[in-house]
C-alpha cells in the first residue's frame, strides 16, 4: 500500500460576493492538513476558468466538497465546474460537508451523489452538515458543536480509506473505459 499522505482538494461550492463558504472550507482544509495521512489544497469554484482548477483537480486523490444550499440544490458554479471536467473526478472518492437553512444543506447533497456518479466518483456515505449555517460558527471560524469536528473526523477517516483504495487500485490497473 503507499503510504504517501493522501492530496485532498477541499472545494469552496459557491462564488456569490459575501459568501459564507471559504469560512467553512478553511475549517474543513484545517481539520484535513492536521492529519498525519492527508495534505489539503483549497479549490475555489470562483477561479473557474483559470487552470488552476484543473490542475488542483487532477493533482487530488480525494475530494471535499463544501456546498451551501440554494433554492433546494446546489450552487450553479459548484454544477459549472463539475462538468468542467471529467478524467479528473474518475475513480476518485468525495466527501460532503454541507451548510444552509433548516436543511443544513443536505437537499443539495443527495442531488449531487448521482451527478458524481455519472462521473466515475464514488461518494462517501457520511457527511457533515451545518443546519442555520453562519450562526453555527464561532469568530475564528469554528463550528461551536464539538459533534461536528467529531463528524468530520469520522467522514475523513471513510474518505481516506476510499482515497487509499482506488489510489492504489488505479495505480494497479487503469480504470476501465
Ligand atoms: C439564492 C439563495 C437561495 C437559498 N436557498 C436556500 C434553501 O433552499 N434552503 C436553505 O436551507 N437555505 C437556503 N439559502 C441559505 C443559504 O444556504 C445560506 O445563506 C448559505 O450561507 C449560502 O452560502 P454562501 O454564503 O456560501 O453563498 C439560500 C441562499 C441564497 C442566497
Amino acid at each position: 500500500m503507499d503510504i504517501t499522505p493522501l492530496r485532498v482538494a477541499v472545494i469552496i461550492g459557491s462564488a456569490r460576493e459575501g459568501r459564507f463558504g471559504p469560512t467553512v472550507a478553511a475549517w474543513v482544509a484545517a481539520e484535513t492538513a492536521r492529519r498525519r495521512d492527508m495534505e489539503a489544497e483549497t479549490v475555489d469554484v470562483a477561479e473557474a476558468g483559470s487552470g488552476t482548477v484543473t490542475k488542483q483537480l487532477g493533482w487530488a486523490d480525494a475530494f471535499v466538497v463544501v456546498t451551501p444550499e440554494y433554492n433546494h440544490s446546489f450552487p450553479a458554479p459548484l454544477k459549472a465546474t463539475i462538468d468542467d471536467h471529467y478524467s479528473e473526478w474518475t475513480a476518485k472518492p468525495v466527501a460532503f460537508v454541507s451548510y444552509g437553512g433548516l436543511s443544513g444543506g443536505l437537499r443539495a447533497v443527495e442531488q449531487l451523489r448521482p451527478i458524481f456518479a455519472e462521473l466515475h466518483a464514488v461518494t462517501v456515505r457520511d457527511t457533515v452538515s451545518f443546519h442555520g449555517g453562519r450562526r453555527c460558527f464561532d469568530a475564528d471560524g469554528r463550528p461551536t458543536d464539538a459533534e461536528s469536528v467529531v463528524a468530520a473526523g469520522r467522514m475523513l477517516d471513510r474518505l481516506a480509506w476510499w482515497a487509499h483504495a482506488l489510489r492504489d487500485a488505479r495505480s494497479i490497473r487503469p480504470y476501465a473505459s
